[in-house]
């Protein structure tokens, strides 16, 4: 029998490529989510996992849950025997963050909370963490280790990941035995499953910047405003290390892999270790799509750093993943998605 996973956020960005990773490496899938941004197709059922059923012709059990709902989750943990859990399910606009602390606060930390007592009670205690390199705040140094200071970030939405990284660590100290965890720090992820089926489908202006230029090919915006030209870089632009979410979605299969070792608390960046610039991405995209993508120079947007990459080695040495795709790639692939899909799963048709 299939070894059982509990996804939360399983129907979001990165948690439903997770999911199709997870089935295609044998496991079985249990998705929670309270789909919150979600499209919802044939039959109520949420667009992205209809769609996931559609590619792989499987059915994939899923459960309308908001982590909040203490009782509700403890009737699934009473109905399955998983083993291991895979936590995505919060809030993550960085800005809407700043203007609703106290909701995000709620939402992302008591969630956990929950999730992770919820755990203890049920005796599961292999847990894969969707954590930020938003943890490292402004770098003090390039490329980023997991050595790097913690703690730093200055919004509630990169506090909120601090926060649940220290209470998952500490959990794992006081149950040394018993509780394995790996926090995976995430760089840029980008691009989509090369069906494109499922993407990244912003509802509402996108926040981030791949996301913005699609809708720019596309011609759903006009132009991108690129925040700021006078950073030290190479051209002035913001660099980022972006990262094929079907990269960064096998990552956390091999994170489930640690855990038959008895693994205890770990932490790893998945990045590509390689940082490109708000008008290298630009070009990259133009040429994906063959289109012309406009833009205007803008302001910086605050709280904004000026480069940001990671030093993935140590995922490469001890999980035994690193990053295969490179920009073209992830950008073919967003331009798949996009352009199959110009209104994201909205669209319904392209199943
Ligand atoms: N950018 C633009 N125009 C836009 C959007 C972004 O020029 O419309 C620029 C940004 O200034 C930055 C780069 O593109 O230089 C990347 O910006 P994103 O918003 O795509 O990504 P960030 O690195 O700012 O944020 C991401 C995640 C956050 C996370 C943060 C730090 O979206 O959740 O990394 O890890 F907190």
């Amino acid at each position: 029998m299939a070894e059982k996973v509990l996804v939360t956020g399983g129907g979001g960005y990165v948690g439903s490529h997770c999911v199709v990773e997870l089935i295609e490496a044998g496991y079985c899938p249990v998705v929670v989510d309270n789909f919150s941004n979600a499209v919802r197709g044939e039959g109520d059922v949420p667009e992205s996992l209809r769609r996931i059923e559609n590619l792989l012709g499987i059915s994939i059990e899923f459960h309308e849950l908001d982590l909040l709902d203490r009782p509700g989750l403890e009737k699934i943990f009473k109905k399955h025997s998983f083993f291991a859990v895979m936590h995505f399910a919060g809030l993550k606009a960085v800005g809407e963050s700043v203007e609703k602390p106290l909701h995000y606060y709620r939402v992302n930390l008591t969630g956990s909370m929950n999730l992770l007592e919820v755990m203890q009670a049920h005796g599961v205690r292999n847990l894969v963490f969707s954590s930020s390199a938003t943890v490292y705040g402004d770098p003090q140094r390039l490329p980023i280790d997991e050595q790097h200071p913690v703690g730093g970030c200055t919004n509630p939405y990169g506090k909120t990941k601090y926060f649940i990284e220290e209470m998952i660590v500490d959990q794992c100290k006081a149950e040394k035995q018993d509780w394995n965890a790996v926090l995976l720090r995430y760089f840029n992820p980008i691009g989509a499953h090369s069906s494109g089926l499922i993407g990244e489908d912003p509802q509402g202006i996108p926040n981030n910047l791949l996301p913005y230029i699609a809708q720019v090919a596309v011609g759903r915006r006009k132009y991108l405003k690129v925040f700021g030209n006078d950073y030290n870089t190479l051209d002035g632009t913001g660099v980022r290390d972006y990262i094929h979410v079907v990269d960064l979605a096998k990552g956390h299969i091999a994170a489930l892999r640690m855990f038959k070792d008895n693994c205890g608390c770990k932490v790893y960046n998945l990045g590509t270790g390689t940082g490109y610039s708000v008008l290298q991405m630009v070009k990259a995209m133009e040429k994906a799509s063959g289109r012309e993508i406009s833009y205007q120079i803008a302001p910086r947007r605050e709280g904004d750093i000026a480069s940001c990459y990671a030093d993935p080695r140590l995922a490469e040495k001890e999980l035994g993943w690193k990053a295969d795709f490179g920009i073209e790639k992830m950008c073919e692939d967003l331009w798949r998605w996009q352009s199959k899909n110009p209104t994201g799963f909205n669209n319904g048709t392209a199943s």
